[in-house]
């Protein structure tokens, strides 16, 4: 059984020093990889006055670039208590405070209490959280259109990769751990919840994809 959410310290893993410098390296750089791939799919598909949930959104970058491209708003949830503050910090500096919302806890226990959102994106998070089924499951409930995904392709190297670096996590006594969870059933689940593939993405660790609401909510494709 994967541990739950609680039993993992994210703020050790995801502390203030970690956040100050993904947030010097996004104000240099701007959004890049996989995550500006997120960001590019999302933009195309249409964002225009769209309320978006961001969840495990970090420093804020996935929130950030869509206000600034045509959201309207932007609802942040992160595990991490110095990623919130970092964000939310920054929301001021970028002048979207009063369009951003910002929430610290674990999605799967806050989410009955989030607002559902035109856009959810999880911009590798399902990696880092080991209940997958429920996150999936949780934040695809709250997808009004699209549903946007970044997380790590189901290769034997991504296995080997995350597998040497949850030792070395156990090593130094982090009870924070990398997961990569299986792709066929993560897009099975997400289609079954009423949502189409619309682009995918496969880099070398990565893959991106995002999802288009087919079924009015509520609907499911699969008989209950
Ligand atoms: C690898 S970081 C990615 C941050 C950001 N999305 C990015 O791509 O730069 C994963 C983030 O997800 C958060 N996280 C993981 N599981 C979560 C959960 N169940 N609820 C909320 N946040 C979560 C962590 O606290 C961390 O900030």
């Amino acid at each position: 059984m994967p541990p739950p959410c609680c039993d993992v310290d994210y703020d050790r893993m995801f502390d203030a020093r970690s956040a100050r410098r993904e947030l010097t390296e996004y104000r240099r750089s701007g959004p890049t990889g996989s995550t500006w791939r997120l960001i590019d799919a999302i933009k195309v598909a249409g964002i225009e006055g769209a309320s978006v949930l961001d969840i495990g959104g970090g420093v804020g970058v996935v929130g950030f670039e869509l206000l600034a491209a045509g959201a309207d708003r932007l609802t942040d949830v992160d595990a991490a208590r110095a990623y919130v503050a970092v964000a939310r910090h920054e929301a001021r500096r970028r002048g979207v405070a009063d369009r951003a919302t910002f929430h610290h806890g674990d999605f799967v226990a806050l989410a009955d209490g989030i607002e559902p959102a035109d856009i959810v994106t999880l911009d590798r998070v399902v990696c880092c959280y080991g209940d997958w089924a429920a996150l999936v499951d949780r934040s695809v409930a709250r997808a009004r259109r699209l549903y946007g995904l970044v997380y790590p392709n189901d290769r034997w190297w991504t296995r080997v990769g995350i597998w040497i670096g949850n030792q070395t996590l156990r090593f130094t006594g982090q009870s924070y751990r990398g997961f990569v969870h299986p792709e066929r059933a993560i897009d099975e689940r997400i289609r079954a919840r009423g949502f189409e593939r619309r682009s995918h993405h496969r880099g070398w660790l990565w893959q991106t994809a995002v999802y288009q609401r087919v079924l009015p909510s509520g609907e499911s494709a699969v008989p209950r």
